[in-house]
């Protein structure tokens, strides 16, 4: 363990203990069919896990196993692969609940980056990073990609990763290049980005360096995009990702927008975070490229971003939580919450004909699978996102005698529909445990709650005794006006409550 510049870092951050081979035997196994590209259940099945890898799925125990292999017995229980979150700002953890009723334009003026870094130091981020990647493994999100908008200076862009390494998780970490007044330009982070490539215990972790970018339209600097991009190149960075809103957002970041600049068919990942007002042609652009959007269900609710055609993508479409400090940070929530999202849209097609429907339009598999495999297609990593032989050993163990899932038949409408994140039991990144008996195995673990618990009381009162900025007249040429209240409180007067910080 390395600390870096000037930062405490805690001693023995290493996860966990892990045999060389374990054998998962006789529970109900949710493997991925490569040849259907789609879910196989096996009933009474096996998963042999060998270092990082699964060396075998099995219909039934097989006869033999490596010399000294951990057996564990999971009848009764579902084992599913591990979560992939393809957009989120990890960093934010600190912020959890004060900002439960915030905008996107009061974001950006009160939470964002832009504002963080004039209060919060290198330390904080790390803290703060390290507890929200644990939130998430907990969760059974093993893989996520980080837009890490917290690159504002050297030592807190080192942080921020040194957390990713410490955590166990398999992070795509989106080294942000942003401009912040007062503070940093983008061209002073080239330097920065590069050190980060060179970071000590990087290339043996599952972590990987990508790159997060929000200057590809309406108004690219060429110049800055071609630097950008030779260090792309010559890092070879494992994603590129970017916000993108069209509409009346108008940050389009929009797959014509990097086409136009010849960037987008390229072999490096892109992934478009939102894709609000995806255009016909952007699509067609995702087809034809490969590349992938990032539906983040409950953050586009929200905030207001919405998702009007990302119905009509979701076969370049992966799933992603964005910032989990205003709402729930497990990829299963979302992918419920989209299942049920996406039923409504297309049933609300056939009401406005004065029609009724007489069918379902997206299934529990559909959900499942935008939850894990699309994920993994999203950052071009076909090792990933589900059980089969070859694939990383990124697993989850559902409990399946619990109140909420007792009874089950179908073990993907179980954890899709029933299960919640009480119900995982345990979860494995690389082949390594990280949560087991229902509890983060991580020996720092204590010490990182308590370190975190400092480090947010702090900041939270920083943020409390901190004026709410004036919401703008018009932002990207736009009109900013307040929607119609809702009111559960009969009566006269505003019912909308207060908020308890
Ligand atoms: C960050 O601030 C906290 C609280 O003041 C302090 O304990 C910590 O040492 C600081 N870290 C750095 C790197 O300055
Ligand atoms: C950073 O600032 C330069 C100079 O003002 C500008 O041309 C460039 O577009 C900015 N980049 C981003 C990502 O905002
Ligand atoms: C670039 O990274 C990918 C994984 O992201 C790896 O498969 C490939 O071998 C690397 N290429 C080089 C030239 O290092
Ligand atoms: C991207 O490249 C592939 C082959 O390399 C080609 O088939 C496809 O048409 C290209 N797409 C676009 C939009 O240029
Ligand atoms: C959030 O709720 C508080 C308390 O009711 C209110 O003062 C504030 O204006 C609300 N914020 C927004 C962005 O609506
Ligand atoms: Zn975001």
């Amino acid at each position: 363990m390395r600390p870096g510049n000037g930062i405490a870092i805690l001693p023995v951050f290493l996860t966990a203990v892990s045999a060389a081979s374990i054998l998962f035997k006789g529970g109900t196994v949710v493997a991925f069919n490569k040849q259907t590209q789609g879910l196989r259940v096996i009933r009474g099945g096996s998963v042999l896990v060998e270092n990082d890898r699964i060396t075998g799925v099995f219909d039934s125990a097989p006869n033999r196993v490596p010399p000294r292999t951990e057996i564990v017995d999971i009848a009764g229980k579902i084992i599913t692969p591990g979560f992939i979150d393809t957009h989120r700002h990890g960093w934010q953890t600190v912020f959890k609940t004060i900002a439960s009723n915030t905008t996107l334009l009061e974001f950006f003026g009160r939470y964002s980056s832009f504002v963080a870094p004039f209060f919060w130091n290198a330390t904080d981020i790390y803290d703060s990073q390290l507890a929200g990647l644990y939130e998430a493994l907990n969760a059974g999100v093993t893989t996520s990609l980080d837009h890490a908008t917290h690159t504002w200076s050297k030592d807190a862009a080192e942080a921020g990763l040194q957390a990713c390494i410490d955590s166990g998780a398999r992070v795509f970490w989106g080294f942000t290049f942003a401009n912040i007044t007062g503070l940093i330009t983008v061209e002073q982070l080239y330097p920065v980005f590069r050190s980060m490539a060179a970071k000590v215990g990087l290339s043996s972790s599952p972590t990987t360096l990508g790159i997060a970018y929000d200057g590809w339209g309406p108004n690219p600097n060429i110049g800055e995009i071609n630097k950008i991009m030779a260090l792309a190149k010559e890092l070879n960075v494992s994603v590129i990702t970017t916000h993108s809103l069209q509409g009346p957002w108008g940050f389009s970041n929009s797959p014509e927008d990097i086409h136009a600049l010849n960037y987008l068919n390229i072999s490096i990942p892109i992934v478009f975070s939102h894709a609000s007002f995806l255009t016909p042609t952007g699509a067609d652009l995702l087809r034809s490229t490969n590349q992938y959007i990032s539906i983040t269900p409950e953050s586009e609710m929200h905030y207001g971003q919405t998702h009007p055609v990302s119905y009509s993508i979701q076969d370049q479409a992966s799933l992603g939580i964005d910032t989990h400090i205003t709402f729930s940070t497990d990829i299963l929530t979302q992918a419920r919450i989209w299942l049920q999202q996406a039923r409504y849209e297309r049933y609300l097609d056939v009401l406005e004909q004065g029609k009724l429907p007489g069918s379902n339009p997206m299934s529990v598999e559909q959900a499942f699978l935008l939850a894990t495999r699309n994920g993994a297609l999203a950052l071009r990593r076909d090792d990933l996102g589900g059980i089969f032989v070859g694939a990383k050993a990124d697993l989850i163990i559902w409990d399946g005698n619990s109140p909420a899932m007792l009874g089950w038949v179908d073990p993907v409408a179980a954890v899709i529909l029933h299960a919640s994140v009480g119900d995982i039991e345990a979860v494995l990144v690389d082949g390594k445990w990280v949560k087991r008996a229902g509890k983060l195995v991580a020996q720092g673990y204590p010490r990182a709650r308590e370190r975190f618990l400092r480090t947010a009381r702090r900041l939270q009162a920083v943020w409390r005794d901190m004026p709410l900025p004036e919401t703008p007249a018009e932002f990207n040429g736009n009109p900013v006006v307040n929607p119609d209240r809702v009111d559960v409180v009969r009566g006269p007067g505003d019912g909308y409550g207060r908020i308890y910080l």
